[in-house]
């Protein structure tokens, strides 16, 4: 074994460095340099490059049907179409937001197809079952195991034989080849390592459970990102039932799939239809509300924003947003004081994304407007009206991607009328009971609305 050397990583963002700072030069965070043995990375690469020859691609064998179902159809979407063999997953979150729920349940649909083997590194056996039971799950092929050393888990892996595998969570196990603490860099790191070289040689799907903190204080999943096949991370807030599963990254699919699910007495129930969901509660009559349809990677969804417009009785108005990028606000916010002439100066000004989702896309731009003036002017937009568009600095209003689907979900939820940007309408097929109207600019679009 080669000689092993120290190092100083950061325990925040992983940066490694010969000698210690006080302060990390990478990601600035102070105090946060622990000397850790550094081992001559277990050659992840090299374990993993099979010796052979070169082969034409067209004769490489993959079939899509390779792939396993998880008997939860959210999580297979996210996974872009199911579990591939071999692949290592990594399931990051907040501590109590339903990793291990999660888990526990596409296991429990995985052990009919064969052995699986769950590793509980933070909870004990009777805990785990104590849930099992909770969620009403009973199979004889899954198989849990209460262990934290990396070296016991893997000699159980060659007895058992399992065919899919959970590791609940990388920062509780460890390796006896360092003496660093479970959870820091260089544990997770050569963990994560060892799981992948044996998911890649045994072909076995491996599930991996990172807690991430807010400020990414712990430690952990994102230092190894960039190891593992797949990233997905669970989101929710906690006020709210809802949680929203979102592809980071995946090497067998495409990222910014979302899966959606509901936290209930009896563990997570998916939402096939979340537009009707985010739209459940919604208010009928009042001003200050809109509905917009969203993109989530390939799954239009429609969300209600609200605004609240109202005289400011400090000398600096308020500007919050939840949900949506303050900056992208305060652009709009201008754009409304320069070219529609509304005097926002002295408002505090609030708006929310109910549900508890966060929409990331520009095509929300012109509903957002909509919603504060509504708010503003004190006048109501027509409940079975849908909005959506991209809003320029000189108030223009230019295409988004996919108008049709956006179109279709809000046409199959009853709306009636859509406001989009003209540019978006060409070559579209309208659906039945819905009109469209194309407009260029945001004053022509307010005069409609209102
Ligand atoms: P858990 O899966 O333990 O979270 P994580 O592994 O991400 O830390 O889920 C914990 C939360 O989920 C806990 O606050 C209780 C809630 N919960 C339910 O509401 N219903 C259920 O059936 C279960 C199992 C958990
Ligand atoms: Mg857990």
């Amino acid at each position: 074994m080669a000689r092993a050397k120290t190092v100083y990583s950061c325990q925040h963002c992983g940066y490694q460095s010969p000698k210690w700072h006080g302060r990390c030069p990478d990601c600035q965070q102070w105090n946060s340099l622990v000397e850790e043995q550094s081992l001559p990375v277990t050659s992840h690469s090299r374990a993993l490059a099979e010796p052979g020859r070169p082969i034409q691609l067209a004769t490489v064998d993959c079939r899509s049907e390779d792939r396993l179902r998880t008997g939860l159809g959210e999580l297979d979407r996210t996974l872009g179409g199911g579990i591939v063999p071999g692949s290592l997953i990594l399931v990051g979150g907040d501590p109590g937001i339903g990793k291990s729920t999660l888990l526990l349940q596409a296991f429990a649909h995985l052990a009919a197809n064969g052995i699986a083997l769950y590793v509980t590194a933070e909870e004990s056996v009777r805990q785990v079952k104590m849930r099992a039971d909770r969620l009403d799950i009973a199979t004889e092929h899954l198989y849990l195991l209460a262990e934290t050393s990396l070296e016991q888990i893997k000699q159980r892996i060659v007895e058992l034989k399992p065919a899919f595998l959970v590791i609940d969570s990388i920062q509780t196990i460890f390796t006896s080849n360092l003496d660093s603490a479970p959870g820091s860099v260089s544990q997770v790191r050569e963990c994560s390592g060892q799981l992948m070289i044996q998911a890649k040689s045994l072909g076995l799907p491996t599930f991996i459970v990172g807690h991430v903190t807010k400020d990414g204080a712990i430690a952990g999943p994102r230092v190894l990102e960039h190891i593992v096949d797949t990233v997905l991370y669970f989101e929710g807030d906690p006020g709210y039932p809802y949680r929203i599963l979102r592809t980071v990254k995946n090497r067998f699919g495409s990222t910014n799939e979302i899966g959606v699910f509901e936290m209930r007495g009896q563990g997570l129930r998916e939402v096939t239809n979340p537009s009707e969901l985010f739209l459940a509660e919604r208010p009928d009559k009042s001003a200050g509300s809109v509905v917009v349809p969203a993109l989530e990677g390939s799954r239009p969804i429609l969300v209600e924003l609200q605004a609240l417009v109202s005289a400011s009785s400090f000398g600096t108005p308020q500007r919050t947003a939840i949900g949506i990028d303050h900056k992208r606000i305060a652009l709009l916010i201008a754009i409304l004081e320069k070219k529609v002439e509304m005097s926002l100066a002295g408002q505090d000004i609030f708006l929310n994304v109910a549900g508890g989702v966060r929409l990331d896309e520009p095509a929300i731009d012109l509903a957002a407007m909509a919603v504060l003036a509504s708010s503003h002017l004190n006048r109501i937009i027509n409940p079975k009206l849908v909005i959506f568009g991209e809003v320029g600095l000189t108030g223009e209003v230019r295409a988004v991607t996919q108008p049709e689907l956006r179109v279709k979900e809000a046409a199959r939820l009853g709306f009636s009328e859509c406001v989009l940007p003209r540019k978006s309408i060409k070559n579209l097929e309208v659906p039945e009971g819905i009109t469209l109207t194309g407009i260029d600019q945001v004053s022509e679009a307010l005069d409609i609305i209102f």
